[in-house]
């Protein structure tokens, strides 16, 4: 069977032998070169505005959770940096002997690596710089809180009859034993530090963990079973 082929017609070109000029000049003028206005070209995609917005939404969020997601892991890394870990001197816990190392009504003793003085009160102490009546343990910052001088506890020093008191160099700010102001531009009484003791009867005094001073600093101080009495 023979199969038949068509030539195709090329505008300005001769016609195919064996057609006439008027047949070759139709097919030339029906001959489409272009598609009609609206007309779907098949294959091509279609552009949808739904579809693009959720796209760019997606992206959108994408980007920003991903954004949120790295700024949380930085702010948490930098968190995790600062927080400090195993501070040894003032600031942490520092150790402070045996309890049966502090006599009831002795002198304080001074602790430079942590700051701060220790006292076990004696509640007969009554004179005025004495311990108020109370008993116990008791941690106090060396920090002047008039603008930082370090406090010696003074055993000689004598103010208005009486002998033995904490007493700032620098501008002459006078507390008693238990820390509390009784003279000198200080604001307030000594700071007061939080003391541990556990079951052998070793002392630890939390430097980090301090309260500002106050008439009731001698209420502060703690008892335990083993201070000497
Ligand atoms: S710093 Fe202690 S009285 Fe001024």
């Amino acid at each position: 069977m023979a199969t038949e082929t068509r030539e195709t017609p090329e505008i300005g070109s001769s016609p195919a032998a064996g057609v006439s000029g008027d047949a070759w000049n139709q097919a030339i003028a029906t001959r489409k070169t272009a598609e009609a206005p609206g007309a779907r070209i098949p294959g091509a995609q279609a552009s949808r505005p739904d579809v693009d917005a959720s796209r760019r939404q997606f992206i959108r969020a994408s980007f920003f959770g991903g954004l949120g997601v790295a700024l949380l892991g930085s702010v948490g890394f930098l968190l995790d940096f600062l927080y400090p870990r195993g501070v040894k001197g003032f600031g942490g816990p520092v150790a402070a002997g045996k309890v049966t190392d502090y006599a009831k009504g002795a002198n304080p003793k001074h602790f430079a690596d942590g700051q701060f003085w220790l006292v076990n009160l004696d509640p007969a102490e009554s004179r005025p710089g004495g311990s108020g009546g109370a008993s116990g343990l008791l941690a106090l910052w060396h920090k002047c809180p008039h603008l930082g001088c370090t406090v010696p506890w003074r055993a000689e020093f004598n103010y208005e009859g009486d002998q033995g008191w904490f007493r700032c160099p620098c501008h002459g700010s006078t507390y008693t034993k238990s820390g509390v102001r009784v003279f000198g531009p200080a604001p307030r009484s000594m700071d007061t530090m939080a003391i541990d003791i556990d079951a052998a009867g070793n002392v630890v005094v939390q430097t980090g963990d301090r309260v500002p001073g106050g008439p009731d600093n001698a209420k502060r101080a703690i008892k335990h079973p083993q201070l000497p009495s």
